[in-house]
């Protein structure tokens, strides 16, 4: 079993840290057994380093990757409507940290409708979590904070024994498509499981669409989205003392349509070794070999409604905008 803890920053930010109770597999486990298999693989959990997650900063203020600018537009027309409801006994939960301007837009709409907020955020980084509940402290006289530093699994089981009111859980970004469907199936009873009969989460889906639009967000002119998939390669030379030669590596972005998913992979344009000091051994690659770095999975308004269906949810309302391009979806339970 893992050891849970309660750290008490002040009287309105406390943040629980939950140990996972199965044994976490490291980063080095992870890459080695990815690289080691016969399909090489990576995954995309490890992209957000420092220069990860800035680069990805970057990426949502591209002008093809319209997914963060339709989400939180969709979302500014219609956060009222997503708040119906509130009071002050609701409990606010976002899984993720999330993206300051969304969670902004989500505190300003409730601090209409009550005095006091309770925000719960829950992140795998602790860094993350404290540097960015300080600033909302600051900004905000009325907002009282319990984060959770966990993975969601853990998270959610906790907030669901949690003595809250009303909860309003937020999981925005399309985080979501990084799950394979049977994972998301998972997520979603999970969810569930946590929710009592007058709770409500509300989830962003990337929508799918013309493959011309999908492909360009995830293949930008700037290369911005290259970079960003390459850095994996950077922290895998710095972390596990490897020499992955990053000019010997293209960025492959396609939409499979079959699985209604953009893949991003790493493509060996040379055969070569590379080593990895930390796994004490050579990874050989062929040339046109690929590592697959990450899944994005693209869902039809059916695909959520199955989905919900499977997981014991009832898929309550859709939100999206003109070009129906990103669905925002609240779920109650069934
Ligand atoms: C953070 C998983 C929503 O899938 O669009 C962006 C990650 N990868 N560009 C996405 C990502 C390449 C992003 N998610």
């Amino acid at each position: 079993m893992g050891s849970d803890s309660t750290l008490v920053y002040s009287r309105r930010f406390r943040v629980k840290t939950i140990e996972a109770a199965r044994l976490r597999a490291s980063f080095a486990e992870d890459v080695r057994q990815g690289l080691s298999a016969r399909s090489k693989r990576l995954s995309p959990r490890y992209f957000y380093d420092d220069q990860g997650s800035q680069l990805f900063e970057r990426i949502t203020e591209l002008p093809e990757y319209y997914l963060t600018r339709t989400e939180t537009e969709t979302l500014r027309r219609h956060v009222g409507a997503m708040l119906q409801g509130v009071d002050a006994e609701t409990a606010l939960v976002e899984l993720g940290s999330g993206s300051s301007t969304k969670t902004r837009l989500i505190f300003d709409a409730f601090l209409q409708r009550s005095a006091t907020l309770h925000y719960l955020p829950v992140d795998i980084s602790k860094t993350m979590l404290v540097q960015s509940c300080r600033t909302l402290l600051k900004e905000y006289e009325a907002l009282e904070i319990t984060g959770y530093v966990a993975r969601y699994e853990e998270a959610l089981a906790a907030i669901g024994q949690a003595e809250l009111g009303r909860k309003l859980i937020f999981f925005l970004g399309s985080s979501i498509g990084n799950l394979e469907p049977h994972q998301a199936r998972d997520f979603l009873a999970r969810l569930a499981g946590a929710m009592s009969a007058d709770d409500a989460a509300i989830i962003g889906f990337d929508a799918q669409k013309e493959v011309r639009l999908l492909e360009a967000a995830y293949n930008d002119a700037q290369g911005v989205t290259a970079a960003f998939n390459l850095n994996l390669l950077r922290r895998i030379n710095r972390e596990l003392a490897a020499n992955f030669d990053l000019e010997a590596f293209a960025h492959y972005a396609p939409y499979n349509i079959q699985e209604g998913r953009i893949e991003m992979h790493l493509v060996s344009t040379r055969e070569q070794l590379v080593t990895i000091g930390t796994m004490g051994q050579q990874v050989a690659l062929r040339r046109g070999e690929s590592i697959h770095t990450e899944n994005s999975y693209k869902y039809t308004r059916a695909q959520i409604q199955d989905l919900a269906e499977s997981a014991g949810l009832r898929l309550d309302r859709t939100w999206t905008d003109a070009g129906e391009m990103f669905f925002l979806c609240r779920f109650l339970l069934a």
